[in-house]
């Protein structure tokens, strides 16, 4: 079986990579001259545990190559995997398709041999009808068929979500191209990661609904933790009391700063802009996208208080930048509403992340950044978890309580607690627990 991959982004790189470890041939296409010849000496452009190691290994072993020719690839491969970006489209919040349909007018004229063409992207219901439409178009005799096999794996857990998936989704009407899936997923199927066939533009949908949910779940316990603070409960006990239930699960209850990164908050808005062009308006998730837009800069009253009312010329030290740990991912941070909304007020950031300073020195200004979360946190008046990376999980608060001006922790993500930190000396303010 030999499968091309169009778009060596974060899902096709790390699909392509998977699939080639399943012991398939997989050659990786993209445009970026640079980033394929990076990719061939063994450097990857993303951060991404793992992922270096399993390229190195299916690199060395022959079944994992890299171009820029997509003709070559495509004319080579059974099975063609469309992973290019479907970023939200200025001004209307849709899903900018552009790239699918680019990828789908080039393989077009290059199709030899039956070959399923798979939309691996996140494309809203319909696009495959199009795909099919554009290739059919340009290359009525080709043979072939096109698929939806949407992607649900998390940045930072990429490879072990991609090889332990809870389920696979696969949406397909004929049997030559539902016996290709089946061999593509034969190890995971094997490994009873369940094979769910349904139709197209299901699956399609079965994408947005699934992250949609997640975004409304974690919006849900944000409220509550709001709600929590104000009558004096515990926001982590009430996910816990409610999270193990098994028809609710304990999963993305975390409350925090809202939800962030690539994904949720553009397919969250491309399902709102699908419901409206057809009339059937997805309320919940309206509601979701516009509390969570606010919640992100509002985090800023918390640290506003937690310094007396005024953070004018204070300094703020911010410890996390990329929109959860274990990426370098800054799309859609909170912590760059947080920021903002702090400097508007007067404040001035030192901020320290792992691995997201080389991309957050792009998007913000007048921020002083880093080496360590001490090197911060120097004459600080607050210190601020915004990301909850495993290098903030166990401070040393004496060290640090000894370099700021004032001992005030303000916890986004909940990983301390009162008494720990309080024991320090240090001031305490979390998300949706008692004070
Ligand atoms: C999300 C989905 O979880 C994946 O299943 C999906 O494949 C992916 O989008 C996508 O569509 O490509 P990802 O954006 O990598 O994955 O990250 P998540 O782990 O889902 O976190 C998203 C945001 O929600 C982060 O800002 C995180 O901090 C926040 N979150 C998550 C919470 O605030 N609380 C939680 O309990 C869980």
């Amino acid at each position: 079986m030999v499968i091309a991959v169009i778009g060596s982004g974060y899902v096709g790189l790390v699909s392509g990579t998977c699939f080639a470890d399943f012991g398939h041939e997989v050659i990786c296409v993209d445009k970026a001259k640079d980033k394929i010849e990076k990719l061939r000496n063994g450097q990857i452009p993303i951060y991404e545990p793992g992922l270096e190691e399993l390229v190195d290994s299916n690199v060395k072993a022959g079944r994992l190559s890299f171009t820029t020719e997509l003709t070559d690839a495509v004319r080579k491969a059974d099975v063609i995997f469309i992973a290019v970006g479907t970023p939200s489209r200025r001004g209307d919040g849709h899903a900018d398709l552009s790239y699918v349909y680019a990828a789908a007018e080039e393989i077009a004229a290059s199709l030899d041999g039956f070959t399923v063409i798979v939309t691996k992207s996140t494309v809203p219901v319909g696009t495959g009808d199009e795909v099919e439409r554009i290739i059919r178009e340009i290359n009525p005799n080709a043979d072939f068929e096109v698929v939806s096999n949407p992607e649900f794996l998390r940045e930072g857990a990429a490879i072990s979500d991609f090889k332990r998936p809870d389920r696979i989704v696969v949406g397909v009407s004929g049997d030559r191209a539902k016996s290709v899936m089946t061999e593509v997923y034969r190890p995971l199927y094997l490994n009873q990661s369940p094979l769910v066939f349904v139709s197209r533009r299901t699956s399609e949908l079965i994408k947005y609904a699934g992250n949609a949910f997640l975004a409304m779940k974690i919006t849900f316990i944000n409220e509550l933790a709001d709600l929590s603070e104000a009558v004096g409960a515990d926001v982590q006990d009430v996910a816990r009391g409610i999270g193990l239930d098994n028809r609710i699960g304990s999963k993305f209850l975390n409350a925090g700063p809202g939800y962030g990164g690539s994904c949720f908050p553009k397919d969250t808005l491309a399902l709102v802009k699908t419901a409206q062009d057809h009339a059937s308006p997805v309320r919940l998730i309206e509601t979701t996208c516009s509390i969570n837009d606010q919640r992100k800069r509002s985090m800023s009253k918390k640290v506003i208080s937690a310094v007396g009312g005024d953070v004018r010329g204070k300094k703020i030290a911010v410890l996390g930048l990329t929109f959860k740990p274990n990426t370098d991912d800054m799309r859609d941070s909170p912590a760059l509403s947080i920021i903002q909304a702090l400097q508007d007020k007067g404040a001035e950031i030192s901020a320290y992340d792992p691995e997201g300073m080389k991309a957050a020195v792009e998007l913000v200004d007048n921020v002083t950044f880093g080496n360590s979360a001490y090197d911060v946190a120097k004459d600080a008046h607050a210190l601020v978890i915004v990301t909850e990376w495993n290098a903030f999980r166990a401070l040393d608060f004496s060290r640090l309580k000894e370099d700021m001006a004032v001992p005030v922790l303000v916890d986004l993500r909940n990983i301390y607690g009162k008494d720990e930190v309080a024991k320090h000396g240090f001031s305490y303010m979390c998300v949706g627990r008692p004070d």
